[in-house]
């Protein structure tokens, strides 16, 4: 997209992650900035094309566990990105075509275009809410997710993609209960976070400092950092593993080395 093309209220000057993502997956929703921002990154750490993709095809398989082995009809996506094949509700209605999807995420464009291509089955339904992940009481009290979904029944939360985005201050593990408190016991919860647990000392240290110049507040956190987040729940096999890893046997493609996509995931349940 040319900056001439943006549409209005889009701040172009800015990188967003929303776009850098867009960027490395192949689409053409971003703008010089972001496309700046997202070569610095990859001059850190290389292969984060492969992590974007990786960490989508994580998600893919995740949202087909929940629906079609744990029963989960109701999906609250924050931190959606720019609608791309395969999105939440696409996977989930393929199972069930009544699932419900309550999308979020505080870049304008994706409201513009989430807006046109969330589309629903017309079983199912979905809704779209353009907040903040750290306002999670604007999120869990707004109207729309409340006429979206039935909090009396299981949902999953995802946080896919998102949480590295918050730095300590903004208190990731506080919002993370903040969301889950409305939530009633069965309800599950998805993560998958940047690590550099993978990479060397070296690979650690340029990777770090990459982010530090893209632009976008950026937080690597360890296994043990990652894991609190699952605090009072219960997770589900495979445990915490790196994306790359968690139900291998779903994914068609071949596994590429845990080190080039350097992102943790797991999915749990509210007992
Ligand atoms: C890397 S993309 C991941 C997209 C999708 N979850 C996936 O895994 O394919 C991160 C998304 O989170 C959104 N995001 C980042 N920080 C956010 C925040 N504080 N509140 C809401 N959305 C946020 C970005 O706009 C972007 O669309």
């Amino acid at each position: 997209m040319d900056n001439e093309g943006a549409p209005p209220g889009i701040d172009q000057t800015k990188a967003h992650p929303s776009r850098r993502y867009n960027y490395w997956l192949g689409g053409k929703d971003n703008f010089a900035v972001d496309r700046e921002s997202a070569e610095t990154v990859a001059s850190g750490f290389p292969t984060v094309r492969l992590a974007a993709v990786e960490n989508r095809r994580f998600l893919k398989r995740a949202v087909s566990y929940l629906a079609a082995e744990r029963g989960i009809r109701q999906f609250l996506d924050i931190g959606t990105g720019l609608p791309s094949a395969g999105n939440v509700h696409e996977v989930a209605q393929e199972i069930d075509p009544g699932a419900r999807v309550v999308y979020v995420d505080n870049d304008p464009i994706v409201l513009v275009h989430a807006r046109a291509l969330l589309t629903s089955s017309p079983e199912g339904a979905t809704a779209y809410l353009d907040a903040d992940l750290r306002e999670p009481d604007k999120i869990m009290s707004h109207p729309e997710l409340h006429a979206t979904l039935d909090l009396t029944r299981p949902v999953a939360l995802m946080l896919v993609a998102i949480l590295h985005f918050l730095t300590d201050d903004d208190d990731p593990y506080g919002i993370l209960a903040r969301l889950l408190e409305p939530l009633p016991p069965g309800s599950h919860v998805v993560i998958t976070h940047a690590t550099g647990d993978y990479l060397t000392p070296e690979q650690y240290a340029e990777a770090v400092a990459a982010n530090e110049r893209s632009g976008v507040p950026f937080r690597l956190r360890s296994r043990d950092e990652f894991t609190r987040f699952f605090n009072g729940l219960e997770l589900l096999p495979p445990g915490i593993t790196s994306v790359v890893e968690w139900r291998p046997e779903d994914a068609p493609e071949a596994r590429p080395p845990v080190d080039k996509v350097s992102m943790y995931g797991g999915v749990a349940y509210l007992p």
